[in-house]
């Protein structure tokens, strides 16, 4: 299966998404777009297969953050200021239910992760934050993503440190 992964665009195809989720799905299909184009609080990135190039079977979206210091794990903010701190968001991450398990949700993370990372080097941002739902936890966990305690809402929210992510940038083809 022949991927590419690109920016969301107007004319995609979206109708057909279905994580197993409805709020995932709904965001494809109702917020996506307005929140890149219109708003600017999200970008969102999609996977299509190269013989059916408009129709969306995997995305993720991306956004800035920040968070308390206090609020992050004392180990991974020693010697840091007082500041909030800059976090990239992974806000989404979904993949049609018919395409799960074929290496998709990795494709999309690991391009987050190198967008991420292409950002961290022109404006400062400390880690790659996920709300993540409890059944995904695992999942994230796999790429090193660490649950900060004391989450709430009924997911969870987990980090990675972009100093992480950099060391890791060989095996996510950014060298
Ligand atoms: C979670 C999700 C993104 C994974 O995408 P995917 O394309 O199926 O995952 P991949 O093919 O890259 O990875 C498959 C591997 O992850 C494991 N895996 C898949 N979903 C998992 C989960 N929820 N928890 C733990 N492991 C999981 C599989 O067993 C497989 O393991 P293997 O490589 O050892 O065989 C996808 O299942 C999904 O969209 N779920 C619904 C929406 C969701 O929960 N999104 C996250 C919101 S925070």
């Amino acid at each position: 299966m022949a991927t590419v992964i690109r920016r969301l665009q107007e004319r995609d195809s979206v109708e057909g998404f279905d994580c197993g989720d409805e709020r995932l799905n709904t965001y494809l299909k109702k917020h996506a777009w307005n929140n890149q184009q219109k708003s600017s609080i999200g970008v969102t990135y999609v996977a299509v297969e190269e013989i059916a190039p408009a129709a969306v079977i995997g995305y993720c979206t991306l956004a800035m953050s920040s968070v308390p210091r206090n609020a992050m794990p004392r180990k991974s903010v020693r010697g840091l200021p007082a500041y909030d701190l800059p976090m990239i968001l992974l806000a989404r991450l979904a993949v049609h239910r018919h395409f799960a398990r074929r290496g998709l949700g990795h494709a999309l993370l690991s391009e987050a992760l190198k967008l991420s990372l292409r950002i961290s080097e022109q404006v400062g941002c400390r880690c790659i934050l996920v709300d993540a739902y409890p059944t995904a936890v695992a999942w994230y966990q796999r790429y090193g993503f660490t649950p900060i305690e004391g989450s709430k809402g009924g997911s969870v929210r987990m980090y990675l440190d972009m100093r992480t992510v950099k060391a890791a940038s060989g095996s996510l083809g950014t060298e």
